[in-house]
């Protein structure tokens, strides 16, 4: 039976009933609705609506429901009640009779709802975080795996400048050290407990805000009823982190699979993240990543349905927001799968470490060092640019990488190249060269990697 059948003579429409339901999807948040409501029964016995006898009873009855559906979600999917609100309630009443119908007291669906999604969120974040921790760790012991892997670095997807593996590596862990603090701060923003503001206008029982925030876990109570109930600004603000974290797990995967290709052959994935072609049995493609870039997509549109959703909405509560909870579910669980899934590449991943150093060599990488050989030589930069640019074209006319120029050639462009040009072009020195905070020398690397660890270790 619906919560609000008094005012109504006619039957709801069947296709409207399925239209407007919500428990297919907002089953989820069941544990969420049974401890808001025994916080809630709690604060009720303060304003003298529940005996604590009752209240007892109406706790012990939650909790026999909380277990069970800890033990099967599903079973909430077979009733036809209109949402989760309904659900726990109609269980309830099955449970303790007419007491039950004492629970929704000074309560709305409205204050209930956004209390329900805070609490998941809250818990949400929790995991997010463990999963992102995951992939940094993994990220990390690839770095460490794999220090002494010289591959190139690009601009442009064009070779600029050699760097390592773990240098590539250790990016992608920043960027998820971003993610994280994102979380953490979005977590920070929504602890705040909207129950007890009613339908739109506060709750007319003398409750204590405060302390029902408290019992729920949530650090205060909500300044503003209107705002506690019509305010989604969290749901906006995981979809942006979700698709900042996206666009992150895109950009590896796209990495990946250039590295990858059969052009570059840098990596070879592992066959537990690969799948094979029905028809060209040669074939090993990279589905893992390919999903973790197409999936991206997904989790970007529900920013925007979001965005789109909210954004005329009259205050206070209207049925429109209904519509966050789908979008949210989804990709939050879409980046979840993405990070698990990223950090299941990583582990199975082989560097191909003599085809990564042969294309190092290659694509005249280490023109900026003989452009700071001459300047060293007291040459303008400007002028030791275009020397270098013109040194290029001469090799590339000879077939030949920078340091197989003999002197002789090397002179042709600048009188002052001597014999102590070649150490200074060869490719570990140009590794070892950049050994300022956050470069790709490796005793940057191996201090990043250390550090990298502890902040995990810390957290
Ligand atoms: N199922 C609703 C939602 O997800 C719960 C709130 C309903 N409130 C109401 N006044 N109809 O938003």
């Amino acid at each position: 039976m619906a919560l609000w059948g008094g005012r109504f003579s006619q039957a709801a429409d069947q296709s409207f009933k399925h239209f407007n339901d919500s428990l297919r999807f907002d089953y989820r948040l069941a544990e969420q609705d049974i401890i808001g409501s025994i916080a809630w029964s709690k604060s009720l016995v303060t304003v003298n609506i529940l005996s604590i006898d009752e209240q007892k009873r109406l706790e012990q009855a939650l909790n026999e429901l909380l277990i069970s559906v800890q033990q099967d979600a599903a079973q909430i999917l077979q009733s036809d009640a209109e949402d989760i609100h309904s659900w726990v309630e109609q269980k309830l009443i099955e449970k303790v009779g007419d007491l039950g119908k004492k629970l929704h007291t000074g309560r709305s669906r409205n204050d209930q709802v956004a209390t329900d999604l805070k609490l998941w969120c809250k818990a949400e974040i929790t995991d997010l975080i463990k999963a992102i921790s995951h992939l940094q760790l993994q990220l990390v012991n690839t770095a460490e795996q794999y220090q002494d892997a010289i591959m190139p670095g690009y601009t442009h997807l064009q070779r600029a400048q050699p760097v390592t593996f773990a240098h590539w590596c250790l990016a992608y862990f920043e960027m998820l050290v971003r993610d994280k603090s994102r979380m953490q701060s979005t977590l920070a923003r929504l602890d705040v407990s909207p129950l007890g503001s009613g339908a739109l206008a506060g709750t007319a029982y003398p409750i204590d805000r405060e302390l029902l925030a408290q019992n729920l876990g949530f650090a205060t109570a909500t300044n503003n009823s209107l705002d506690s109930v019509s305010d989604r600004d969290h749901v906006m603000e995981l979809l942006s982190n979700a698709s900042i974290g996206m666009n992150h797990l895109s950009r590896f995967a796209e990495d990946l699979i250039i590295f990858n290709s059969g052009e570059a052959n840098f990596v070879e994935l592992s066959d537990r993240v690969t799948s094979g072609s029905s028809l060209m049995p040669q074939k090993k493609n990279p589905d893992a990543l390919e999903l973790i870039r197409g999936k991206s997509g997904r989790v970007f549109g529900a920013l925007s349905a979001a965005m789109m959703t909210f954004k005329g909405l009259p205050l206070a509560y209207n049925k429109d927001m209904q519509e966050d909870k789908e979008g949210l579910f989804d990709a939050l669980d879409t980046w979840h799968e993405c990070l698990a899934m990223a950090a299941l590449v990583l582990d199975g991943l082989n560097i191909n470490h003599q085809v990564c150093l042969n294309a190092a060599k290659q694509g005249y990488s280490n023109a900026t060092e003989l452009a700071d050989y001459l300047v060293a030589k007291g040459i303008p930069f400007r002028e030791a640019h275009h020397i270098v640019g013109e040194a290029v074209v001469g090799a590339i006319a000879k077939k030949k990488a920078l340091e197989e120029l003999t002197i002789d050639e090397f002179k042709l462009f600048s009188q002052v190249i001597e014999q102590d040009v070649y150490a200074i072009l060869s490719i570990e020195s140009c590794l070892n060269k950049r050994n300022a905070k956050g470069g790709v020398a490796p005793i940057q690397i191996s201090t990043a990697i250390k550090k990298a660890k502890n902040s995990l270790n810390d957290s």
